[in-house]
């Protein structure tokens, strides 16, 4: 592959679990967004969300997606939030193929509930509502990026995988 693969989408879509495979299956490194903040703050994200502000972990997390686009033959699993930030999709498009994974707002909150990962944007009363209001804000700015959109809702993380190496055959 001469381009990285970058996988996008809301919470609970399934980056990191698919990343982690795909990465695998392909030979490639597997970097997470996440993972690079947490490592450079020095602290769990809820604690920079608490401390510093999602400002800060927004500056933190562009600095991060820029080195990330420059590393080769990596599977890149950003962040949900990665999309609103237009040099961050630029520095992403330019590097690599992007992956749009989606799911329905029940299965999201499914899935989040399930892995039990801190989320401070969904530690609110009403998650569904808070899910349901952030996807239809972010929606165009998920779509606008992505090269393929995979909606994960019915499929187990195998089907996932295969559609994403089917769809790179094209592109390689
Ligand atoms: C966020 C998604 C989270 C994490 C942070 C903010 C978002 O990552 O970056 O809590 O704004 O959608 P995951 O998409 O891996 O859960």
């Amino acid at each position: 592959m001469n381009k990285n693969i970058a996988l996008i989408g809301f919470m609970g879509t399934g980056k990191s679990r698919v990343g982690r495979e795909l990465s695998k299956r392909l030979g490639m490194a597997f970097i997470e967004t996440d993972s690079l903040i947490v490592e450079r703050a020095g602290k769990p994200i809820a604690e920079i969300f608490k401390q510093d502000g999602e400002k800060e972990f927004r500056r933190l997390e562009s600095e991060v997606v820029k080195e990330a686009s420059n590393i080769k033959d990596a599977v890149i699993s950003c962040g949900g939030g990665v999309v609103l930030n237009a040099s961050s999709v630029e520095s992403l498009r330019r590097s690599s193929v992007l992956f749009l994974l989606t799911a329905s707002s029940e299965v999201i909150l499914e899935r989040i509930t399930r892995d039990g990962e801190s989320r401070p944007l969904l530690n609110v009363q009403d998650r569904m509502k808070k899910i349901n209001s952030l996807m239809e804000f972010r929606k165009t700015f998920y779509l606008k990026a992505a090269d393929h959109v995979i909606n994960t809702t019915d499929l187990e993380l195998d089907q996932v995988v295969n559609n994403i190496i089917e769809l790179l055959k094209d592109k390689v």
